[in-house]
């Protein structure tokens, strides 16, 4: 089964074809950060206005690349949310058009638990991740933990309180001044940086509580160069970079560790964009007796692919109880719903 995605809820326009939720036939992806750089972050009316521009060539070049017309297409499926309104809308408006043209069905996916399969794209067809698994989507946005039953099966056990890991990254990266977006720049700096420079404070330290916090970092670094008004030098700046980092990743690795003696869990699988970062997974690796799964570099950050490998997902559990994805009558949603 051939479904088709289209990805628009930030700043990346993403189409991919992808067959039996496993095996990606084309996945392009048009990244608007050139564009947002001036701003220092995504400007959410810019973001809508540059999805339209591109959405159409970017859908047509995937077919394409892909070797299929949309008449070899099974199903169409789309981020519903969360996400930026205006850039979904574009996303959304697109598919359904698409869809209704076509008289294809349509599947309205939600970003976030799609990224947990873009860590399941590595894998070979066939093989499966073991259930019940531990799923972390750690990017710009989220910070959530997920038990997982099944691939379609997402209890959002823990979350951030305030800042998403991957924001903290970035905000950090600001107040250094090092640039946008700031995760693989910290990640960098970090390499040079010295251990025990600067000692970091520990956030919600409690085992028992699956929640993350970030802002407290990102203050604490703020006082930091508050009190340096001549500012600091590289070597300063990597050797903030290393705590900043270390406290950050390793805020992920306990809680991860907690949730995995808390549920009977085979599997863990990391996604979102901070899953690129080499030191978290060295990290975690380490530190993990049950198989981790990390998303390919490719699939770490906003892509179509895991939009239409975890439609594929909703699709196939959907054929047994009749075809509720001929109702294009769905709206979407902005933000993501934590009850
Ligand atoms: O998943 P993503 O592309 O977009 C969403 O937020 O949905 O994640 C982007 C986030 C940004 O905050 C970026 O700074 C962070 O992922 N990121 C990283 C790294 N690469 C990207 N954070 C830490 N280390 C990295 N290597
Ligand atoms: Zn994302």
């Amino acid at each position: 089964m051939k479904i088709l995605a289209i990805e628009s809820s930030c700043d990346e326009t993403a189409a991919a074809v992808v067959e039996n939720g496993r095996n990606v036939l084309a996945s392009e992806v048009y990244s608007q950060i050139e564009t947002h750089k001036v701003f220092g972050g995504v400007v959410p009316e810019v973001a809508a206005r540059e999805h339209l521009k591109v959405i159409d060539g970017i859908v047509k070049e995937t077919l394409k690349s892909s070797d299929n017309s949309l008449d070899d297409i099974d199903g169409i499926a789309v981020t519903q949310g969360p996400g930026l309104i205006g850039a979904l809308l574009v996303g959304i408006t697109y598919a359904k058009g698409l869809a209704m043209g076509s008289a294809k069905p349509l599947i309205p996916v939600n970003h976030v638990h799609a990224h947990v399969h873009g860590a399941l794209l590595g894998l070979d067809e066939g093989e499966e991740p073991q259930y019940p698994a531990l799923a972390l989507v750690v990017s710009g946005g989220h910070t959530n933990l997920y038990l997982m039953n099944a691939p379609t099966n997402f209890q959002l056990v823990g979350h951030s309180i305030d800042d998403a890991c991957g924001e903290s990254f970035d905000k950090v990266a600001k107040l250094l001044q090092l640039g946008y977006p700031g995760g693989p720049i910290v990640e960098k700096m970090a390499r040079s940086g010295r251990p025990g420079a600067y000692p970091m404070p520990r956030m919600v330290e409690e085992k028992a509580r699956l929640q993350f916090s970030y802002s407290g970092l990102k203050t604490h670094i703020y006082n930091i160069l508050r009190k340096a008004p001549d500012g600091l030098d590289e070597q300063q700046q990597a050797d903030l970079c290393y705590a900043f980092q270390e406290e950050a990743l390793g805020q992920l690795v306990r809680k991860i560790d907690a949730a995995s003696s808390r549920y009977p869990v085979k599997s863990i699988l990391i996604a979102g964009g901070v899953a690129a970062n080499l030191r978290f997974k060295e990290r975690l690796t380490e530190s993990c007796s049950i198989p981790v799964q990390f998303p390919h570099l490719r699939f770490c950050s906003d892509n179509a692919a895991m939009i239409a490998a975890l439609g594929f997902h909703q699709y196939s559990c959907d054929q047994e109880n009749g075809s509720q994805f001929f109702d294009y009558d769905w709206d979407a949603f902005s933000r993501y719903d934590f009850s």
